[in-house]
């Protein structure tokens, strides 16, 4: 047996007891005629006391233990004289009588502890000792949990896991595809799914009624910190359902979650709101509800006083910031500086303060006399003490602006706390997203999501305005998760083809298998799915999702461990009948 018990695991009520662990060196320290040795596994950390006195040769093999040697120790569980209140196991050491060495270590490249002295780049070489680190191994911990109380909970409404194909046929999700070679079909190519999509609407076909399934998906996009090639989903389908039923059942999952895993009872519905409404007052379709400071617009109130700026754009609005009419010229003009950031794109910042006396003094006086500002921070319901910024411009662009002005303002004042959650739907997406460049509809979700029933009659006359039967769920600005009710009327998924500008050739070739499908009996059916990834970063408070995936890649999607994307050697290339092009 190479253990007794775990290094996380010894307590007062085993004193006495001779017991053998084994694990990592974690560190080593001599002081005069002893040594101590801090031992780590994934349980936790226990110390063993090596005596010169009572074994000098034990001792003497102690004495030359590296950091992270893998090593057996035999002794007995004892007191300590020195109790460690921030360890566990800190009541107790191990007086050791025997030692292995199980594996010597080289020295790691960084320090294996919660601080590491390592930088991104060499933990993610070395991810494998990265994942030593107790910090980084409690995220996968948490990711376990998560991912089996999800199984536990849908499994008890009588869903079933179902596992999809990984070499498939490219699924219409709107990012690039992964694709891989065929050998046995030269010049062909499978698709790695983008999602289980279409594949699980062919379940719904087959009457399996409830589907679920925690699978990998892949995405050719631009990577950012709740990106990743590929990521996991919780991916979702039922049939003979409504948009309600699907809301209530996946609400009842969030807060399944949330009461098992962070011990939070969210005793109200979760709050819902249209896509227009969370574009309007807070121009975003993912808002952070953790706080206020909504949208108002004002610009019937700014007109007629021959201030160009506000005169000259289709849209001025602003949000007011409690209490911070004593922001300084310089915070002033570093919010100035943030909103004329190209990102960001904003001409400039106007602000109105509102002295303890509610007196407005603004940065546009010249134009607009105290009552005109007052009846503005009025429209705000602004209190003496607070501070109105306002930006104009085009209407999307200036919502889109104000919404990083209004998510920076949130961070100044420190109202989005990582363990506050407010958990939001967004219902009634637009079914359909025009581009400018192409000169096209596209589908905001994808070709399967079905229209409201009330606006099938605009699909032709006001295609733009037709409203989707799709949802989001959204918590804390992430947008966790989302879905729609499909199309199951093959005459409507016809006429949504074509106003998505495939011809009858193209859509038969692309998804010619569902339509096909759908002849031989498709129930009314939809789901939604959420990033498992997102899920568990927001639950584990983290910043980015690559620090709840076992082995992730970085920005520029490569895996730095594995050295992945690599070349392929001639006679592999030969055997896949691809030619290489040279790099430009
Ligand atoms: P959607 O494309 O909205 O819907 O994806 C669902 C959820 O998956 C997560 N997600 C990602 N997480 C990490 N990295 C990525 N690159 C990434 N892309 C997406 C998000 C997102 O909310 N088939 C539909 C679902 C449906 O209609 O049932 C779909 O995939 O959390």
């Amino acid at each position: 047996m190479y253990r007794t018990n775990t290094c996380g695991e010894l307590r007062l009520s085993h004193v006495g007891q001779k017991v053998t662990l084994a694990g990592w060196v974690q560190r080593s320290r001599k002081m005069g005629g002893m040594t101590f040795v801090d031992l780590r596994d994934r349980y936790g950390i226990t110390q063993l006391v090596f005596n010169q006195e009572s074994d000098a040769g034990l001792c003497e093999q102690a004495n030359k233990l590296g950091r992270e040697y893998v090593i057996q120790v035999t002794g007995t569980v004892t007191e300590r004289s020195n109790k460690n209140a921030n360890l566990p196991t800190g009541d107790i050491e191990i007086i050791a009588e025997k030692l292995v060495v199980l594996h010597t270590a080289e020295t790691p490249p960084f320090t294996i502890e919660d601080e590491s002295d390592g930088g991104d780049d060499i933990r993610m070489q070395y991810r494998y000792l990265d994942l030593r680190r107790p910090i980084v191994r409690r995220n996968l911990e948490l990711r376990h949990k998560m991912a089996f109380e999800v199984r536990r909970y849908l499994d008890d409404l009588n869903f079933l896991e179902v596992e999809t194909p990984v070499l498939i046929k490219s699924t219409p999700e709107g990012a690039r595809d992964f694709v891989v070679p065929s050998r046995m079909n030269p010049g062909e190519f499978y698709a790695l799914p983008q999602s289980p999509q279409t594949l699980k609407q062919l379940l719904m076909v087959s009457g399996f009624d409830r589907y679920f399934q925690i699978v990998k998906c892949f995405r050719d996009e631009d990577l950012r910190a709740d990106r990743q090639p590929e990521f996991t989903q919780i991916d979702c389908e039922m049939s003979f359902v409504e948009q309600e039923d699907i809301l209530n059942i996946f609400e009842g999952m969030i807060k399944h979650l949330f009461k098992k895993i962070r011990g939070i009872e969210f005793k109200e519905p979760f709050l819902r709101m249209t896509w227009a409404d969370a574009m309007k007052y807070y121009g975003s379709d993912k808002p952070d509800m953790r706080f206020g400071m909504r949208f108002v617009e004002l610009k019937d109130l700014t007109e007629g006083h021959n201030f160009g700026v506000f005169d000259s754009a289709e849209y001025v609005g602003g949000i007011c910031a409690e209490g911070c009419a004593t922001y300084s010229r310089k915070q002033l003009d570093e919010l100035t500086d943030f909103v004329k950031r190209p990102q960001i794109g904003a001409k400039g910042l106007i602000y109105v303060r509102f002295d303890e006396n509610g007196n407005p003094k603004s940065s546009v006086d010249k134009f607009y006399s105290a009552d005109d500002l007052k009846k503005w921070g009025e429209r705000f319901g602004a209190k003496p003490g607070d501070l109105l910024l306002i930006l104009a411009g085009p209407t999307m662009k200036t919502r889109k602006a104000l919404c990083e002005l209004r998510l920076e303002m949130g961070s100044r004042l420190g109202l989005r706390d990582k363990d506050t959650f407010a958990p939001l739907w967004v219902i009634d997406f637009p079914l359909f997203e025009w581009d400018e460049e192409t000169q096209r509809f596209y589908a905001m979700h994808h070709p399967f999501t079905s229209p409201k029933a009330e606006d099938i009659p605009l699909l032709d006359s006001d295609t733009g305005a037709v409203r989707a039967n799709a949802y989001d769920m959204v918590i804390n600005g992430v947008e966790l998760g989302g879905g729609s009710i499909r199309i199951h009327d093959s005459e409507l998924q016809d006429h949504m083809f074509r106003l998505l500008g495939f011809t009858e050739e193209q859509a038969e070739a692309q998804f010619g298998f569902l339509m096909n499908a759908f002849k031989y009996g498709a129930p009314p059916h939809g789901g939604l799915a959420f990033g498992l990834d997102r899920l568990v970063s927001m639950f584990a408070g983290l910043d980015s999702i690559r620090d709840c995936i076992a082995f992730p890649k970085n920005n520029s999607g490569r895996d730095v461990m594995l050295n992945a994307p690599s070349p392929l050697d001639d006679s592999q290339l030969d055997e896949l009948c691809i030619l290489v092009k040279p790099k430009k």
